[in-house]
């Protein structure tokens, strides 16, 4: 990343409108939380077949509802970094930042981000798969901070349900999207029209693999809007955009911002 292309994306941003920012589990790496893709992510250690789709909940709903509180308690003692920061900051100096994640963290509103789309759901809702009631966080609270892979390996021989529904006894599943499932189609569209009608998109923090979230820069890129990406090596969609800004998110993010500023 050099000096001139921090200067160019600044000066696309500070004459932009309306900027789109695509996240992905990249952009929470630094504040401690693991994505799912790298040497050392979720999916070198845990099995997505086995954890994160129906199937595998109703096989063994203890297990799944084990990993998720685990999750829950990874997120719940994590903060923003400096690169959620930035974005909050960038509503500042631009008319229209609309930050579309995929991460169910929640970090993006907790930094205070107004406008988030949240297209995989989120981790702070719960609810009941019967009667479709959504779960209080105290009703979850006991099992949260189980401890990790021995949270998950520990349940091995004993995968029943660890939360039930207090009105039904179903099972209770977090709001996320599971291999499989549909995004919700009222997040998609707008995430899509978003893309369709922004000046520039930065992409951060994402491999760029799962669908439809990795066409989301693609459809910017196509309705003509300036496509960045922010990421510590070039994604499976990196050809398809016009500059990209190797290093971690929360340097990049702040340098751009502090460039943005000094020309507003
Ligand atoms: P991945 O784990 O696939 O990718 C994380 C990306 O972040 C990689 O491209 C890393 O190079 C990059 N990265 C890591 N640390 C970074 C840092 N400090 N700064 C910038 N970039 C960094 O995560 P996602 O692309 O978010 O879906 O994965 C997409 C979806 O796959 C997730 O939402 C999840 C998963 O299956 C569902 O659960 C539905």
């Amino acid at each position: 990343m050099s000096d001139s292309q921090l200067e160019h994306v600044a000066a696309r941003l500070a004459g932009a409108r309306h900027v789109a920012v695509l996240t992905g589990a990249g952009i929470s790496a630094e504040s401690g939380i693991a994505t799912f893709r790298d040497p050392d992510g979720l999916w070198a250690r845990f099995r997505p077949e086995e954890l994160a789709n129906m199937d595998a909940f109703l096989a063994s709903p203890g297990r799944v509802q084990d990993w998720y509180a685990y999750r829950r308690g990874v997120v719940r003692d994590a903060g923003p970094n400096p690169a959620h920061l930035a974005l909050v900051a960038l509503e500042d100096l631009v008319p229209r930042v609309t930050v579309i994640t995929q991460n169910v963290d929640g970090l993006h509103a907790q930094a205070g981000s107004t406008r988030v789309l949240e297209l995989h759901g989120s981790l702070a809702r719960n609810y009941c798969v019967d009667c479709g009631r959504e779960a209080r966080e105290e009703e979850l609270a006991a099992g949260d901070g189980t401890d990790a892979g021995g949270g998950v390996d520990a349940v091995d021989d004993d995968t029943g349900p660890r939360f039930t529904c207090i009105a039904c006894g179903g099972l209770i599943r977090p709001d996320v999207v599971w291999f499989g499932e549909m995004l919700p189609r009222d997040v998609l569209e707008a995430a899509v029209d978003t893309a369709s009608n922004c000046d520039v998109l930065l992409s951060v923090g994402t491999s760029g693999v799962v669908y439809p979230a990795a066409g989301i820069p693609l459809e910017a890129a196509r309705a003509g809007a300036f496509t960045v990406e922010v990421n510590v090596e070039r994604s499976a969609i990196a050809d398809a955009l016009d500059l990209v800004l190797v290093g971690r998110a929360g340097e990049i993010l702040p340098a751009v911002l502090e460039r943005v500023r000094t020309r507003s």
